[in-house]
């Protein structure tokens, strides 16, 4: 069997994988537009050039409705899968479906990887790291220290928010459409605030006494489509540091539209999305990742953002009227064992 790691697979295809090498896999609903496998294939195919070991390491999308995840992570430990990846609407719901939860993950109640033990699973949760190293990268901001506006209470949000409060933030201030999700998410976030002050709004109406100079960061999913409402009225808030938009296709959200139009610097959810699996990487192989080989630009666009081309203040810019192409791999060989630690 060699399954092609561009095609989309389910569990009836799982049922009689039996490819030699490591496999390993990312579970959505839906999956199809995945560029994980892009991603995660291309930092492969370098690091097999320095150890030929990751010759055989392939990394492959498979679409799972919620209820047959049980089922599927069963299957993919029996077929000696070393890890895998979860996305929507899996990250909650794997919790309890394996064997240990990393203590950083816990407090998040999301995993988002997964690596193989003896007895299932042990989960991880690598996108709050994924968060921090693109807002390091696209902005220059450090979490620690930082006033944070955070847009959304679901699964982003909160993994978001545990990161701020982990890096102490000065303070954290969340808004969300639905009250009673922003309440569950500042009820989880309590515990964890240690002297930070934590507080809640509603996005239609911010308060007066946000802090100046914050960074805005959406973790909605509103800018996913392009008929969506803007996930808050920018010119209702205090004079902002810069924002991050967690979407990353469409590469340009209105949202970051109307930020640039302020001239503030802004990016897209790309840097966090390469960071995080750049770390899941990490976890599976133990090893250095060449992060620089994961980046991904659309087609049209001269050159990758990491290329130094374009300044991170619009890096999306030239390349956003694009959102209709999928994305496009770009691999960048870096051979220095210590790229990984490019952000
Ligand atoms: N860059 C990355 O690596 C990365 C990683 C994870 C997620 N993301 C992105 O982050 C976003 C959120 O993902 P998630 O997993 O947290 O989703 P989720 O659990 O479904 O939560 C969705 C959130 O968006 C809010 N929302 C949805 N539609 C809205 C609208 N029209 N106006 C205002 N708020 C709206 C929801 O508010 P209610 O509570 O009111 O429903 C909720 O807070 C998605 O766009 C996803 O693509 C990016």
């Amino acid at each position: 069997m060699n399954p092609d790691p561009a095609t989309t697979f389910t569990l009836e295809d799982l049922e009689s994988w039996s490819r030699p090498g490591v496999s390993l896999a990312v579970l959505g609903h839906p999956i199809r537009h995945s560029i994980s496998p892009a991603m995660h294939n291309a930092a492969l195919a370098v690091m097999a050039e320095t150890e030929p070991a990751y010759a055989t390491w392939r990394y492959f999308r498979f679409e799972v409705p919620p209820e047959e995840l049980p089922r599927a992570l069963g299957l993919l430990h029996a077929k000696g899968f070393l890890g895998v990846n979860l996305t929507v609407p899996h990250k909650i719901l794997a919790v309890s479906q394996v064997a240990l939860v990393d203590p950083a993950a816990r407090p998040v109640g999301a995993v988002n990887t997964l690596r193989r033990r003896a007895d299932g699973w042990e989960g991880f949760n690598t996108d709050g790291y994924g968060l921090a190293a693109g807002l390091r990268e696209d902005l220059g901001i450090e979490l620690t220290g930082a006033h944070v506006i955070l847009l959304g209470a679901g699964g982003a949000a909160r993994g978001a928010a545990v990161e701020c409060l982990s890096r102490r933030c000065a303070s954290l201030h969340i808004a969300n459409r639905t009250r009673e999700n922003l309440d569950g998410l500042l009820a989880l976030l309590a515990p964890l605030a240690g002297g930070v002050r934590v507080t809640g709004f509603d996005p239609a109406r911010p308060p007066a006494d946000l802090p100046e100079g914050a960074v805005l960061i959406n973790a909605t999913s509103a800018g996913l489509k392009a008929t969506d409402p803007l996930p808050i009225d920018l010119a209702a808030l205090s004079a902002l540091r810069a924002v991050y938009d967690m979407i990353y296709n469409p590469a340009e959200t209105a949202l970051l539209s109307a930020v640039r139009a302020c001239g503030l610097p802004a990016a897209n959810g790309l840097s966090m999305l390469v960071h995080q699996g750049a770390r899941a990487l990490e976890i599976w192989s133990g090893a250095a990742v060449p992060v620089a080989t994961m980046a991904l630009r659309r087609p049209g666009c001269g050159k990758t953002a990491r290329s130094g081309a374009v300044p991170p203040s619009t890096r999306t810019g030239s390349c956003a009227s694009n959102s209709a192409v999928p994305f496009q791999l770009i691999v960048i060989p870096v051979h220095s064992s210590n790229s990984a630690k490019d952000s």
